[in-house]
């Protein structure tokens, strides 16, 4: 399940993205609000010689967060120190990072909603004021101290903006929501991989990528890497429309971006319970997956797209789900 090349999770085999991440605004494709402003604020930032305010980004996975934060720290000219929530276990790991930050540097934390409430709390005082309250020594002769720090940017980034708790929401100065990607746009990323890993493929090739990834960059980099695998041993080593179509056809992911998985589910939806409505429990037993994996990776994109709907009673088959499986309301009642 984990390995559905349509997934938005980074794997394993999506190293290479790193050598494909655009370094500088300028180079970064779309979010065009987003990088308006954020070129605003760092120049102004710079002309007053203060650290940029901090900033919160939030959006679905593969969309180009962890790319943004370091392309900041980039056109800031200063390092980045990245963490994670959950690997800030203890406070002394948070206080561990702080203390090597360098006056105007960028502290990265990925997952930031996933960081224990004692350690957000150390974050607020450094956040706002570059203090450092920690306790030291152990109960009884236990004592506070204040270590200054140098003044910094936190770039947090998140997939649950809900998730996080008002109080730290509240001292982010700018706070950007990233959005899924036009297809134009798709299309150019997919145009930019293919030359930085020097083999081409043509604008109608490239669209074909862009329609196919869910609207989401690390996906359309990650079909067009295995698209290139087809061109390189069947084909030309040139990437036309013909051999991409043929290889998302074998890689069975349709012209909506739909995988085998979720086609088993409309089907089952459809042909088995007459479109619902139909609790997810029954359709997960019909197509033998775990209840949580529906209801967390495959009926998130199915919703968005309008294939299915929830209601009370359960969950319902649209039209666009019947003609897309080429089905008619009355055929499937028979
Ligand atoms: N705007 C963009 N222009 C060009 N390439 C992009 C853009 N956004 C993302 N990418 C590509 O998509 C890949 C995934 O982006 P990134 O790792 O930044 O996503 P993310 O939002 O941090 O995801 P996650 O929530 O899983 O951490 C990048 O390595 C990069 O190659
Ligand atoms: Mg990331």
């Amino acid at each position: 399940m984990d390995d559905r090349i349509i997934t938005t999770e980074e794997l394993d085999t999506d190293i290479f993205e790193k050598s494909l991440r655009p370094l500088s605004l300028d180079e970064y494709i779309g979010q065009d609000e987003i990088k308006e402003n954020l070129r605003i604020f760092i120049e102004a930032a710079k002309m007053r010689e203060e650290p940029l305010d901090h900033v919160l980004l939030y959006g679905p996975p593969g969309l180009g967060k962890t790319t943004l934060a370091h392309i900041i720290a980039n056109e800031l000219g200063c390092n980045i120190k990245t963490a994670s929530g959950p690997s800030l276990e203890k406070s002394g790991d948070l206080a561990a990072v702080l203390s090597t930050l360098e006056p105007g540097d960028v502290l990265f934390i990925d997952e930031i909603h996933r960081m224990p409430k004692y350690v957000e709390e150390i974050l607020y005082p450094a956040m706002e004021d570059f203090e450092l309250d920690i306790i030291i020594g152990a109960d009884g002769k236990s004592r506070s101290i204040k270590i200054d720090l140098p003044p910094f940017t936190l770039v947090g980034a998140t997939t649950r903006a809900g998730d996080l708790s008002g109080p730290l929401r509240d001292r982010f100065g700018i706070v950007s929501k990233l959005n899924y990607y036009k297809d134009t746009e798709l299309q150019q990323i997919v145009k930019r991989t293919s030359r930085v890993l020097n083999m081409n493929i043509s604008d109608d090739a490239a669209l074909e990528i862009a329609r196919r990834c869910r609207k989401t960059p690390r996906i359309a980099n990650r079909l067009f890497k295995r698209v290139r695998d087809f061109a390189l041993v069947e084909g030309t080593g040139e990437i036309d429309k013909e051999i991409t179509l043929n290889s998302l056809q074998r890689l069975k992911v349709d012209e909506f971006g739909l995988d085998q998985i979720d086609i088993e589910y409309l089907e089952a939806l459809i042909h088995k319970f007459n479109g619902g409505p139909v609790g997810v429990e029954t359709i997960s037993t019909a197509i033998g997956e775990e209840t949580s994996t529906i209801e967390d990776v495959v009926e998130p994109f199915l919703l968005q797209e309008g294939f299915i709907r929830r209601t009370q009673r359960g969950r319902v088959a649209t039209d666009k789900a019947y003609e897309h499986l080429k089905t008619n309301r009355q055929e499937s009642l028979f």
